[in-house]
């Protein structure tokens, strides 16, 4: 017999254990698998304590192949060794001449990166330990450092996956990394001896016409972690609803997108894709299956919305916000200093004076443009000493004839210092979904350059006559003229009040919320596997002595933490803000062993990567720096 009491809270655990959104969460890590395997059992974050270095292959410590045999077993036979693709083009075990054409067809596919396992976008964040052979050279090559790439993977399709990778990691001191779809530009994504967990497969979807939780009431869906912009798109055409989404095709739309803020085209009226999560289910770093949101794990609701990606814990799913359908307008226009082929008014050729000037007429319009809910994305791009500024701006929610009025004086602001548009045309959506289906398909392969970003915050474009937008006008100039580099900005304000609730109280950056533009700028060169240490060093010190004058126009700003260098200085303000201290409190609590440990993450001051020579890259082992 039990009383009413015990019945309710036995329904209410009931309740707790089996909430999930999909069935492959429905497959947990259960005490009966543990069992007396001490690789698989649950951690206690009370007793949590923390090595010196984690484990890595060919020290002390790391597992044996018997451990690891048994972890494949319980696994199903799932999983992978760390071995990559190019592997295939070097002496060796690995060596396979069928295979190694094949990496060599396809290394700047986007695709291919994306269905690896195992390998980064961004191919010097483990300093090009095995690169594809150049194609002037004749494999069988040597010198493939497998050593510097994750030693094992998960290949998750259920949550009890994902529980026994983060048990074994933990148990047995091992670094643990999380890959998506491996886009991440700062090596997040990636180290040298890892057990890598590949969350790729948790793809799901479900529309819920009316969720409810806290404060909102309102339409949503259940949102597997693996999603894709090109999927979220799909499911938006499918149900006749809007939902945030990334701006290219193949970057995971709930993985480290989201857990670093997410802007997209449509955040000035939308908020950010951490403003658009309801509740989060996810494997903490004791290997618990847990459920957040405004009242249950609030802690971790908070911290994940914004804090960092592969920070906190491994989501699985969420539940995001969805919205009813909304047109879309996008003009464009070019001005620059080189010959125009074409003779359509959208581009015009400019002198050089004119195009300076021109440039701080185009970004006087910033807040009148924010403000509107509209986004202006521009790349000003330097190339044999001429200069071409490219601008998109985007508005949801507009007609065709509303897009024109948003666009009418700045054109004519143009016009008077002699640049001679006509207002362009807009190009014209009927709905969100149809704007992301523009032709093109995947881009963007694997590639080895480095990029800094800077926010800048709403007061630097508050007077366009101000010394203080002057400055700033010509930081970006310098970074161009100068600097030889290209500038790319995406000006939108994903502001407290645009965030709304339950995303105005996030760990999502202050300086973001500040903000009306995101810039970013590529380095030249790429940092490939014939850039000497030497040349690493100076050109990266170059670009940064560039951006630092965006930075010197913008003190109390930062970066934005997913677009930013690996190497931004102060990294715990500039990506964090004034959250810094309550995510490191939560980070504590929650993860004392670091098990989730990514660069430039929260914490990841206590630990630095061994044998980089300086560098920024993830190739060694994970070690205390005050050990
Ligand atoms: C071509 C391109 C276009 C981009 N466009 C935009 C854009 O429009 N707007 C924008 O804001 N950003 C954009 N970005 C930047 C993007 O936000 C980051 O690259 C981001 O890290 C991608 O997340 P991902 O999950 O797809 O990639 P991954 O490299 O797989 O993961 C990145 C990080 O997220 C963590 N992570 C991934 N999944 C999970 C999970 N389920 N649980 C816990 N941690 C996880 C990983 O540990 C890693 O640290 C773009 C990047 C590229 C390369
Ligand atoms: C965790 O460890 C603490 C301290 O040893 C103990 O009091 C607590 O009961 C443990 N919790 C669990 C869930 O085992
Ligand atoms: C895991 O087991 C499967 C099935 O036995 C096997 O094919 C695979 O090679 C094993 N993985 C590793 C890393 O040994
Ligand atoms: C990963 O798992 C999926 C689903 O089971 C499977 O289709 C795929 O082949 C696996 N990938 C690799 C590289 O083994
Ligand atoms: C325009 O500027 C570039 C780069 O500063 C310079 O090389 C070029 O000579 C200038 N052209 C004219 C016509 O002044
Ligand atoms: C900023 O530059 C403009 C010219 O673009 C100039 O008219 C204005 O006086 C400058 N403002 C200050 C404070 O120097």
């Amino acid at each position: 017999m039990v009383s009413g009491l015990s019945l309710l809270s036995i329904l209410l655990v009931a309740q707790a254990a089996f909430a999930y959104n999909f069935a492959y969460e429905s497959i947990q890590l259960t005490d009966l698998n543990v069992g007396n395997n001490p690789d698989l059992a649950f951690g206690n974050a009370s007793t949590g304590d923390i090595p010196s270095c984690k484990s890595y292959p060919g020290y002390e410590g790391w597992p044996s192949s018997t451990q690891w045999s048994a972890l494949n077993m319980s696994l199903g036979g799932t999983l992978l060794k760390g071995i990559p693709p190019a592997a295939a083009c070097y002496e060796g075990e690995y060596r396979d001449t069928a295979k190694c054409s094949n990496v060599r067809r396809r290394q700047s596919d986007a695709l291919f990166a994306k269905e690896d396992p195992l390998v980064p976008f961004g191919q010097w964040t483990l300093h090009n330990p095995c690169p594809v052979p150049a194609a002037s050279a004749t494999p069988p090559l040597s010198g493939c450092k497998l050593v510097s790439f994750p030693a094992f993977v998960v290949n998750a399709t259920t949550v009890k996956d994902v529980q026994l990778a983060v048990n074994f990691a933990r148990n047995n001191n091992i670094r643990l990394t999380i890959k998506n779809t491996g886009h991440d530009f700062l090596g997040r994504n990636t180290g040298g001896g890892a057990l890598q967990v590949w969350v790729h497969r948790m793809k799901a979807f479900e529309y819920l016409p009316t969720y409810k939780v806290g404060q909102y009431s309102g339409q949503a869906a259940r949102v597997g972690a693996a999603l894709e912009q090109q999927e979220v798109y799909d499911a938006m055409s499918t149900y006749g609803i809007t939902l945030l989404a990334p701006g290219s095709s193949t970057v995971g739309a709930y993985g480290g997108y989201m857990q670093g803020g997410g802007f997209s085209y449509i955040t000035s009226k939308y908020g950010l894709m951490a403003d658009q999560v309801l509740a989060l289910e996810l494997v903490t770093a004791d290997g618990r299956f847990v459920h957040a949101d405004p009242m249950e794990n609030a802690d971790l609701f908070f911290a994940i919305r914004g804090g960092g990606p592969g920070n906190f814990g491994i989501v699985t799913s969420a539940i995001v916000k969805a919205y009813p359908p909304t047109t879309v307008a996008r003009s464009d226009f070019t001005f620059q200093t080189g010959p125009v082929s074409s003779n359509d008014k959208t581009t015009v050729r400019v002198s050089n004076e004119t195009f300076w000037k021109g440039m701080k007429v185009y970004f006087s319009h910033n807040l009148r443009i924010n403000d509107a809910k509209g986004i202006m994305s521009n790349y000003i791009t330097t190339t044999a000493r001429t200069f071409t500024l490219s601008n998109q701006i985007t508005k949801p929610g507009v007609t065709v004839e509303e897009m024109r009025r948003l666009m009418a004086p700045l054109i004519k602001d143009l016009n008077d210092v002699g640049i001679s548009l006509v207002n362009p045309e807009p190009k014209f959506w009927s709905t969100y979904a149809k704007f992301g289906t523009m032709p093109g398909g995947p881009s963007g392969g694997t590639s080895n350059s480095r990029l800094v970003s800077r926010l800048v915050p709403r007061s630097n474009f508050a007077d366009p006559t101000s010394q203080t937008f002057n400055t700033t006008m010509a930081a970006i100039r310098s970074f161009m003229e100068e600097g030889g580099y290209s500038f790319h900005s995406v000006d939108y304000a994903p502001t407290l009040e645009t965030a709304g609730y339950p995303g105005s109280d996030s760990a999502v950056s202050p300086h973001l919320r500040n903000a009306v533009m995101h810039m970013t700028g590529f380095d030249s060169r790429q940092y490939d596997a014939s850039l000497s240490d030497e040349l690493w060093k100076s050109s990266h010190a170059r670009l940064d002595s560039y951006v630092q004058k965006l930075r010197d126009a913008t003190p109390l700003s930062g970066a934005y933490m997913n677009e930013a260098d690996v190497a931004e200085p102060n990294f715990q303000y500039s990506m964090y803000g004034d959250n810094y201290d309550r995510l490191l409190k939560i980070k504590k609590e929650r993860d004392p062993w670091g098990l989730f440990y990514v660069v430039t993450g929260v914490g990841s001051e206590s630990w630095f990567v061994e044998g980089t020579g300086g560098l920024p890259t993830q190739q060694g082992r994970l070690c205390r720096v005050d050990a």
